[in-house]
């Protein structure tokens, strides 16, 4: 067999009587070769460090080092490793912290012969996507060093933020018509999908792809233009990027909202506008989100519910010492027929509200269903010109003083 189609795979475990029964085990599949085996962390890291593997057996109770922080060591220097654990330990709390140290997989001991085959030849096969991304981009960073190229570095990009405190209250539906409209050659729009579990982001834009923020949060340390042009989606129909969400929600288990921010600032030199879709929670990655932003549109619905949400998320503001006036209120599905008013909406929360967007479920859900932003189609209708509005404030903010939401140190410090 090609030495390319074998899965190097080296066992870590501090009982003599496991490894040797996992080594025959493996010595039967004709693409699992074993090259190395460790009886604890430490000795665990020097092997992979010399054998290079793909795959890591990795057991967790073990002298000198555990199994989790030899993990999160390990991916630290090979990052295209794949380990799985393997313990007799199958409390959920290991099994989650396993995986934010990088585990792949996670196997109670013992495992059955085909559990084990078919874990290994799944996180080989990932490693092997893996190492073939890491190598291209190394490629791709040689070639910008000897050609002397360097990171467009355009003025800085501006984030605007589409956020609820309510779900369902369309923020979505804002974020993807809005990129359409500022879309233009000369101003660059790129959508991130901030709702890591169940963006939906590409599906309203009929896209589909493997990468997403993933493929970036994890090489934080290694962005560039070129590795990042690799991971969005290109819309064909506006031009605009998007950088979608992981394909399954457990994808995105470990990001932290240091990595979401340090992708944010990279987006912001390559492109005029970063706009994020952001979840409701107020989660790591949504304040990671604030943080970066000059401005927030707060979307807010004629349901007493969203309203309360709607008060309860400008208080807090104000007691964090954010910016007002970078709050952008718009009362979006917006219907005469139901009493509350924007205006009364105004004077209740002593803050404008600056845009209307009209209900409109003709045109909205069928739009959402096809996968083509409706701004995309007939712009005569009254939804589509309330957009056209809404960029309006909106580039005029922006093209204000150039502050940003949280400006105060002290807030970012405080919420540390
Ligand atoms: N102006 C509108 N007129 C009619 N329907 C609308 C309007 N805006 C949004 N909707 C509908 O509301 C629903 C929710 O919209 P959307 O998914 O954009 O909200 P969201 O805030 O992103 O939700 P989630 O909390 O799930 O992320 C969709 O079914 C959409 O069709
Ligand atoms: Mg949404």
């Amino acid at each position: 067999m090609d030495s390319e189609e074998v899965f190097r795979v080296i066992i870590i475990d501090d009982d003599a009587e496991t490894r040797e029964n996992i080594r025959k085990l493996l010595q039967f599949e004709s693409d699992l070769e074993v090259v190395g085996a460790a009886k604890s962390g430490n000795e665990g890291i020097q092997v992979a460090n010399e054998s290079k593997p793909d795959v890591i057996l990795m057991d967790i109770n073990m002298p000198d080092m555990d199994g989790i922080e030899a993990t999160e060591l390990i991916r630290k220097d090979l990052p295209y490793v794949q380990i799985v654990i393997l313990s007799v330990q199958n409390d959920p709390n290991y099994m989650r912290k396993a995986m934010l140290a990088g585990a792949r997989d996670f196997l109670a001991k013992p495992p059955s012969v085909d559990e084990l085959i078919s874990a290994i030849r799944r996180a080989g096969q990932l490693a092997r996507e893996e190492r073939i991304k890491t190598q291209t981009v190394a490629k791709a960073q040689t070639s910008l060093q000897t050609s002397g190229t360097t990171t467009p570095a355009l003025a800085d990009g501006k984030v605007i933020l589409v956020y609820s405190p309510k779900g369902g209250a369309g923020c979505t539906t804002v974020a993807t018509n809005l990129a359409m409209l500022l879309q233009s050659e000369d101003s660059p729009v790129v959508l991130v999908d901030g709702n890591l579990q169940y963006g939906d982001v590409s599906v309203f834009l009929n896209e589909q792809s493997k990468n997403s923020i993933v493929d970036l949060t994890t090489r934080v340390e290694l962005l560039d233009a070129e590795m990042i042009h690799g991971v969005l989606i290109h819309h064909s129909s506006s031009g605009v990027k998007i950088l979608a969400s992981p394909p399954k929600p457990e994808y995105s288990e470990g990001v932290t909202g240091e990595q979401f921010t340090k992708v944010i600032q990279y987006l912001q030199q390559l492109f005029t506008y970063v706009i994020i879709d952001t979840e409701t929670s107020l989660n790591d990655i949504t304040l990671a989100a604030m943080d970066a932003c000059h401005v927030l549109i707060l979307l807010v619905t004629q349901e007493i519910p969203a309203i309360k949400n709607a008060r309860l998320f400008l208080d807090l503001a104000d007691a964090l010492g954010i910016n007002r006036n970078r709050i952008l209120m718009v009362m979006n599905r917006f219907d005469k027929k139901t009493g509350i008013s924007p205006e009364k909406v105004s004077e209740s929360f002593k803050h404008e509200v600056s845009g209307v967007l009209p209900l409109d479920d003709r045109v909205v859900t069928p739009s959402i269903n096809r996968g083509v932003p409706f701004i995309l189609g007939d712009k005569s209708r009254p939804i589509s010109r309330s957009f056209y509005e809404l960029t309006d404030s909106l580039r005029q903010i922006l093209n204000g003083d150039g502050s940003k939401l949280i400006d105060n140190e002290l807030v970012k410090i405080a919420r540390k």
